[in-house]
Formats: structure tokens, C-alpha cells, sequence
């Protein structure tokens, strides 16, 4: 017997989502198109984004089922099982052929005939283990924790999670460790997130684009710090900014935990930027610093976590020269990107943690001592800078 519900549904599970904007934006798309530069970055991403929304809109209910639960997790099980392969010899050919056909189908290498293929550039880029480092990174940490995220928010009744000993990294990976504790526990799985981490927002408009760098020189001479940036990682972010202002004086210092030091260490960190072991639970260390820098650290955290982190940073502000730079998303009102939003959710299920609006930024700063003295934005959905000075 047909289901009537089913039934009623029926013109609506084969129609296009959002008819309405289909025709306005196959518009867009179209006079996009033709005039956009390739190597302009916001050019193409204002297409490609224009053909986001045209794809969302085009496509039928079923068609997003199906690329929702189907397409997203089979290709990132091909991506990571294809960069896996790629070191091995002697695999099944039959088993090669079908990961690869579905690579093919996802648009991630392209078939020049039967098994025969061509590598995209994506494909090109996965050759490189920092870049790669994100498929086994996402598949075997971060999705436990996403895919628990239903299960969890039932269990505490729908309330926003506040606890990262208790979230759903915990119920998806089977551990009672907060997720910091638990790459330094899984050094493979460590070193995964700090590649990630090291290339994820490659060729995004950064801070150094945006803000006036100049304005730090003032005052700083050879043997003062101009940086420290605190929760630096492997020094990704101290390495762009010595290649695109290579003129700026004083020094540049990586803190983060002893562990990823150790790793910033073993991954030709230049001589230019200097690693520290430093936990930011505890007193900063270097005191007077011209810019104390930190990059997707405090979204980690809730308020009065993050409160800590700042009130132990505070007596090393020199007042009326030291400033706090926060690189952060700050995620809109209306309109929040995707990327922003996803990381949003990744926040949630990693660490009981959020992206904040400009108001949530105000109200944490300036309950900690500090006062925003401008938020420095790109394009939205790049990451935006909070420059701060000591109340
Ligand atoms: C989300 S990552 C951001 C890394 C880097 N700033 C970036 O934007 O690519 C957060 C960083 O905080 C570091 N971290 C976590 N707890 C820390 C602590 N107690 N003291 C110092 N660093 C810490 C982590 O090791 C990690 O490198």
C-alpha cells in the first residue's frame, strides 16, 4: 500500500530544494563566470560559492540524502585508503579499480580511459604528507567525536555542552582524556592534527594580510620580541610571517606544549623563530612583549577557561605597548560561512567549545582586563583579528 505521507511529499521529494533561487543564481554563476581571474582569490571563491548555492538549490531532497550520507564519508574513506595505497605495492588491482572509480566519480582524480587516470591538483596535493595528514586526522578522531554528537546532546537533554572532560569526544573515542591530554597520549594522532592544523587555512586571506604589521615595528629593536605566539603549534603561522615581512625587527617565539615543540623541532623549524615549551595554565614567561599572538587557541575553551588563560598572560603586558592579537573567527550574525560553522560543530564535539560572535569577543575581553581596540576582518568567512590592549 503506497504511504500516503510519502505520497503528499511526492512533488516535493522530486523538485529542486529552493526552486525559487534557482534561476537567480544560475544567473549569478553565469555573469561570475565570465569575467572571473583564476588567480583571484576572492574572485573564484565568490564563484564557487555562487555555485554552492546553485548546487543546494538545484538539487532534490534525495539527491542531498544521498550526497550528505553517501558521497561525504565513502570519498573520505577512498581519499584515505588511495593515499595509503599509494605507498604499497602488490594491491588488488579489482579493489584499486573501484577506489579509484569512486575518486573518479567525486572528482578528485579524472579517467582518461579504462583504469586510466589523471591526477587533479588535489590529487597532486594529497601526495604531501602534511596535506594528507588531514584524511586519517578526520577519520580517526574528529568523526568519532562528530558522529557521537546526537547521542550526546540527548544525553544531557539538549543543553548547550559546557563540559570538555565530558563531551562527545569522550563517548566517540572511548576515553575519559580531554583531547589535548589525548594527542599527547597518540602521537601519531598528534602529529596528524598538527599537520592539519600547519595547512588547513593555506592561501585564506591571514591576519598579516589585513592588519598594519607596521604599526608592531615601533619601538621594537633586534634584541626585544616582537611575537610570541602562544598555542603556536609547529610554527606555521611565525613562518608566514617572517616570509611576508621579512624586514620586521626583534624576535619571534613559539610556545605550545612540550610534546608539540618536540615536533615543531623535528619539522625544520628555522633558526628565525625560537621554541619554547610553555603551558598558557601558567605564568608568561616573557615579559614586555610587543605583540602576544594567538591563533584558534581561546575557541578551544569556555569563558572562564579561557579567563585563566588570559589573567595569566596579563602581567606580562607591558601597559601602552604590549597588545594581544586573538586570530579568531568571528562568526557572523546572519550568514555564517560554512567553514566557520563546521569548525563550530568540530568545537562542540572535540571540546565542549564554540566559535563567538563580535559580542560574545566584548564581553569575554573586556570581563578579563583587556579592551578591544578594533576587530580586523577580511571577507567573510576568513578569520578575523582581535587586536586588545590591558583595560
Ligand atoms: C587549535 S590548535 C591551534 C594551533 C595554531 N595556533 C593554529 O592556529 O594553527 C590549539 C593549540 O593549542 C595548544 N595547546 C593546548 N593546550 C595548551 C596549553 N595548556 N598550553 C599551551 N598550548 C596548548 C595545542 O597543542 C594546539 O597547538
Amino acid at each position: 500500500m503506497a504511504d500516503p505521507e510519502l505520497h503528499n511529499h511526492q512533488s516535493i521529494l522530486i523538485s529542486p530544494n529552493i526552486p525559487e533561487q534557482v534561476p537567480g543564481l544560475v544567473e549569478k554563476v553565469s555573469s561570475l563566470g565570465k569575467t572571473v581571474d583564476l588567480n583571484n582569490a576572492k574572485e573564484r571563491s565568490a564563484l564557487l560559492e555562487a555555485v554552492r548555492s546553485l548546487m543546494y538549490a538545484l538539487e532534490t531532497p534525495r539527491e542531498a540524502m544521498s550526497r550528505q550520507c553517501w558521497a561525504t564519508n565513502t570519498c573520505l574513506a577512498a581519499i584515505e585508503s588511495g593515499i595509503e595505497l599509494a605507498e604499497e605495492t602488490g594491491a588488488d588491482a579489482l579493489l584499486v579499480g573501484r577506489l579509484m572509480k569512486h575518486l573518479c566519480a567525486m572528482g578528485t582524480i579524472i579517467e582518461t580511459g579504462p583504469n586510466e587516470y589523471r591526477r587533479t591538483g588535489f590529487a597532486q596535493t594529497m601526495a604531501i604528507k602534511r596535506f594528507a595528514d588531514s584524511y586519517p586526522c578526520t577519520a580517526n578522531c574528529f568523526n568519532q567525536a562528530i558522529l557521537a554528537i546526537p547521542a550526546y546532546l540527548k544525553r544531557i537533554q539538549y543543553r548547550n555542552p559546557s563540559n570538555p572532560k565530558d563531551c562527545p569526544f569522550q563517548a566517540g573515542n572511548r576515553t575519559y582524556q580531554l583531547f589535548f591530554e589525548y594527542l599527547s597520549s597518540n602521537p601519531d594522532i598528534a602529529r596528524q592534527f598538527n599537520n592539519h592544523m600547519g595547512v588547513y587555512h593555506q592561501g585564506r586571506p591571514s591576519w598579516m594580510d589585513f592588519y598594519d604589521v607596521r604599526s608592531l615595528y615601533t619601538g621594537v629593536g633586534p634584541d626585544d620580541v616582537l611575537i610570541v605566539d602562544m598555542g603556536g603549534n609547529i610554527g606555521h603561522d611565525l613562518s608566514e610571517f617572517k616570509r611576508k615581512w621579512s624586514d620586521a625587527p626583534g624576535r619571534l617565539i613559539l610556545q605550545d606544549l612540550p610534546e608539540v615543540i618536540e615536533h615543531a623541532k623535528e619539522s625544520n623549524l628555522p633558526s628565525y623563530i625560537e621554541p619554547m615549551a610553555h603551558n598558557f595554565f601558567t605564568e608568561q614567561p616573557v615579559k614586555g612583549t610587543r605583540a602576544y599572538f594567538m591563533h584558534s587557541v581561546l575557541h578551544d575553551w569556555r569563558d572562564d577557561v579561557c579567563h585563566d588563560i588570559l589573567r595569566k598572560l596579563a602581567p606580562a603586558m607591558k601597559r601602552g605597548y604590549s597588545k594581544l592579537l586573538i586570530n579568531e573567527n568571528v562568526i557572523s550574525e546572519t550568514e555564517a560561512s560554512w567553514e566557520i560553522t563546521s569548525v563550530d560543530m568540530i568545537l562542540m564535539a572535540l571540546l565542549a567549545a564554540q566559535e563567538r560572535t563580535a559580542t560574545q569577543w566584548h564581553e569575554l575581553l573586556e570581563s578579563a582586563g583587556y579592551k578591544i581596540t578594533k576587530i580586523w576582518t577580511d571577507t567573510k568567512g576568513a578569520e578575523s583579528l582581535i587586536e586588545c590592549e590591558l583595560a
